[in-house]
């Protein structure tokens, strides 16, 4: 295969960048001529692409967000978005595609790979929920982030002797809370994996409260339905702590990608590369412990997570 397209879609995620860059400067340097594709599926239909060099992609490393933007494609749902943009790549002469973004993007392109384009996935997503990959690009810097803002409200809720609600994202996943939370020393770590004890937690409070400790952090996955604020109320209202609620929100979307993300994004982009290269069939690229893996793309979004429930429970126990 000698001509390929890349496309970031759905929520962006701290890496893309990473990654985007790896796919062109990888495909170049094997004699690929590499397009990029603005605005994910949208930008597909469109017809938004140009041919991109080894400069294009030049001082973006370090940068969040993705340089290709990406957005939201309701009639790439549609059987007629999809023809047309299968249209559109067969007049730009690109035979295999990147698609960098989470299960909604992968599902978009197995639906162009059963159209006969080639696609490898590559998990964009801060959530961490594609069950085939131990780690989605992203989830590392937003866990990071989510670290530094608990540093500083640990501060302030000290100083005042307030518990805190920090709300985190992750849409159904918990994953961000239970990292930020155990390496983040919370007291209480809220996630939809797990059904939610307001008894408990209030009891872990006040049994703090009595042993002289100042601050309470209580992370919560946006996941968990119960209203923040609400939760907040009920913790003040049991335990006589003032407490408050962060919503962290957007904050962990973008950022710097770690070390670790611009890592993971260059192995599996250059996996991807390869596998386009060598004309192997749809994959979604994953890493399971250290090795880069690739599994049949339909497969891989049949792959359901599983929930590690020692890490939750190591996490108990350490906020005991
Ligand atoms: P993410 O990839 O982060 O999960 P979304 O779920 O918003 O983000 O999906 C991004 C885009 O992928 C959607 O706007 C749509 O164009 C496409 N997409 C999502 N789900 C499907 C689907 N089931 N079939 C075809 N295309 C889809
Ligand atoms: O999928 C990434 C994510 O940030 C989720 O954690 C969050 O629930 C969702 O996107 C927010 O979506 P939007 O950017 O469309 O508001």
């Amino acid at each position: 295969m000698k001509r390929i397209g890349v496309l970031t879609s759905g929520g962006d995620s701290p890496g893309m960048n990473a990654a985007v860059r790896a796919v062109v400067r990888c495909g170049i340097d094997i004699g690929m001529e590499v397009y990029g594709i603005q605005r994910g599926y949208e930008g597909l239909i469109e017809g938004a692409i140009k041919e991109m060099d080894m400069s294009s992609v030049g001082d973006i490393l370090h940068k969040g967000g993705t340089m290709l933007r990406t957005a939201r494609s309701e009639r790439f749902k549609t059987e007629e978005g999809q023809k047309h943009a299968i249209n559109v790549l067969s007049a730009f002469g690109i035979e295999g595609l990147v698609v960098v973004g989470g299960d909604g993007s992968f599902r978009g392109g197995l639906d162009l790979s059963e159209r006969g384009i080639t696609v490898m996935g590559l998990p964009g997503t801060i959530d961490n929920d594609l069950g085939y990959t131990d780690y989605t690009i992203g989830f590392d810097t937003a866990v990071n982030t989510v670290l530094s803002a608990v540093s500083n409200i640990r501060d302030t809720s000290s100083s005042h002797e307030r518990a805190t609600v920090i709300e985190v994202m992750g849409r159904h996943c918990g994953d961000i809370a239970l990292h930020a939370g155990l390496t983040g020393g919370a007291d209480n770590i809220l996630i939809p994996e797990r059904p939610v004890d307001l008894n408990q937690v209030c009891k872990k409070i006040i049994q703090g409260k009595n042993r002289g400790k100042l601050h309470d952090i209580i992370m919560k996955a946006e996941g968990v339905e119960i209203d923040t604020q609400e939760l907040a109320q009920q913790i003040e209202d049991k335990t006589g702590k003032e407490t408050r609620v962060v919503i962290l929100a957007y904050l962990q979307r973008g950022g710097s990608p770690t070390a670790r993300d611009r890592m993971l994004a260059s192995r599996m982009a250059n996996k991807a590369v390869e596998l386009l290269y060598n004309d192997e069939k749809s994959k979604a690229i994953g890493i399971c412990g250290s090795e880069i893996v690739a599994y049949d793309l339909k497969e891989a979004l049949e792959m359901k997570r599983t929930f590690d429930s020692e890490l939750y429970r190591l996490a108990d126990t350490l906020s005991k």
